[in-house]
Formats: C-alpha cells, structure tokens, sequence
C-alpha cells in the first residue's frame, strides 16, 4: 500500500503522550501543549529530569556502540520514541555498516514518523505494536531479522510504563526465549532511589491521563527484570557509569542500566 493510501494516523493532542514529553525534553519538536505542559511538571519537580533523559540517551548509543563493537548486527528496539538525533539504525552502522533495526512502538506519533522514514528494504522497520503483544512484535520482527543469530533486545526507558501485573519480568523472559544464544538484554529504566516517596508519587501523577503510567521501581525489581540472565560488567548501575564509571554527580531521578547476555 502506498503511504497516501494508508489510514490517517489519530493523535490525541489533549492527553501527554511519553513519547512526546520524552522529545520535548530531550528538546524534540514533536509534542503538544499538553506534553509540555506534564514535561513542565516533571522538570518544575526535579529540574535534573532533562539530564536523566540526556543520559539514558547516551547510554542507548554507547550500549549499540558497544553491541555493534562486539558484532551484533541486529536490534529489537522496544518503545523506540520518536526520531531523535542519533537513532540506533545511525549509531549502530557506524560500526556495522550492514545492521538491521526493528523499531516497535504504539506511540501514533512515532507510527507517523515511521511511514515518512522507515524503509524495509534499507534494513530498518517499524512495528506499530504494544511491546506487550509479542507475537505480534515478534512476527514483525522476523521479517527483517534472522532470529536464529544474535539479537540486541533493546527495552530502553520503557518498562517504567509497563505495570507489574503485565509482569514485565514475564515480558522480557518471553522475549529472551526467542532469541538466540549470544543475543544481549539491554534495560534501562526509572527507579525510585535517591528519590522521596512523595516525589514518586507526584512524578507518576503526571502520567495519570497518559496512555500508560509511569512506575519508578528499586533496584531489586529493576535487576528482576533481568530474570536469570547473567549482567555483564559492570552490572546494574547508574546509566552514567556503563560500561565504565564516568565519574559524574550522581543526579537525581538518574536511570538504571544494564545489559546481559542470553547463554
Ligand atoms: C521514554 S521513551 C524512550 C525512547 C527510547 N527507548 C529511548 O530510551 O530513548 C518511551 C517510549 O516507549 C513507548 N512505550 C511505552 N509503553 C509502550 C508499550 N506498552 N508498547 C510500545 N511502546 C511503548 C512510548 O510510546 C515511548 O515512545
């Protein structure tokens, strides 16, 4: 079908979406009066929201860089967001000329993003999906990667928006049993330390009218996630010491990461 004969993409522009307040703060064009106005919320509540964001880019490209390093060539990217900067296809071929990206997303805004700059046949898709609906995902995604060779499983910064009785460990298992041995889970995630329990609540507030809410989790849950797998070096930690120590303040409402590898 060509893209004038497929139907109109529906954006609710009344209601936050997180792909939008995640593009505008990471200071995106993408977003509506209603984004932000909750990316206003959030920062008025923790002015360090904006380099918690900055920083789990950059540790999305330095995971791909490093996959990539270590001849992965192809990557699952659960809640992709909305094209930014360096997306995982431009990172990722920097290193592997011949990566292949599949996109997953349920965002209508990023659906529309995608049918202007997704092309199959240059070896990046886009798959309008819930994470949650896996085989629909996990269809989509055979019909550009081979399955039975390493896969990087990207889930960045976005099983925070997805609740614990969707058993998001669950998720990511279902996920892991797909895929080949050498595949890599990468994760990051919101959590709740060095952050007060009212300061919690307030943040997940913002997302009340949200497609999905936002759940800040501690480390242990956040390790969970992980299942049985086994982390690489330098475990679960702040997304600004992987895979190194950067050596920066630690900031407030800073992300978890990590990434393991499937035996
Ligand atoms: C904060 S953004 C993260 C984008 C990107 N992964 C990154 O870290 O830069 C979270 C994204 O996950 C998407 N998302 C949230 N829940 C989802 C779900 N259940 N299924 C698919 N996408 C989801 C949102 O639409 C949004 O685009």
């Amino acid at each position: 079908m060509s893209p004038d004969q497929l139907p109109p993409v529906e954006i609710d522009t009344e209601n936050p979406s997180p792909a939008r307040v995640y593009d505008y703060v990471l200071g995106g064009k993408d977003n509506y009066a209603a984004d932000r106005k909750a990316a206003g919320r959030v920062l008025e509540m923790e002015p360090h929201a904006r380099d918690s964001a900055v920083e789990n880019r950059r540790f999305l490209a330095r995971v791909v860089k490093h996959l990539a390093g270590q001849g992965i060539k192809q990557f699952l990217d659960l809640g992709s967001g909305l094209p930014t900067m360096d997306n995982v296809h431009q990172v990722a071929r920097r290193h592997v000329p011949d990566a292949r990206v599949a996109y997953v997303d349920f965002d209508p805004m990023v659906l529309a993003h995608a049918r202007a700059l997704v092309k199959p046949d240059e070896g990046v898709t886009y798959i309008h999906s819930d994470i949650r609906d896996v085989d629909t995902v996990l269809k989509g995604a055979r019909g550009l990667l081979d399955l039975s060779r390493p896969v990087a499983l990207l889930a960045i910064a976005v099983l925070h928006f997805v609740p614990d009785e969707d058993d998001p460990a669950g998720l990511v298992a279902t996920y892991a049993r797909e895929l080949a041995s050498g595949s890599r889970v990468a994760i990051s995630c919101a959590s709740t330390e060095d952050v007060s329990p009212e300061l919690v609540n307030r943040i997940r507030s913002v997302y009340d009218n949200a497609p999905s809410p936002l759940y800040l989790r501690p480390r242990d849950r956040i390790r969970g996630l992980f299942g049985d797998l086994e982390l690489l070096e330098p475990g679960l930690v702040h997304v600004t010491d992987w895979p190194v120590p950067s050596g920066a303040a630690r900031l407030p409402l800073t992300m978890l990461g990590g990434v393991a590898m499937i035996p």
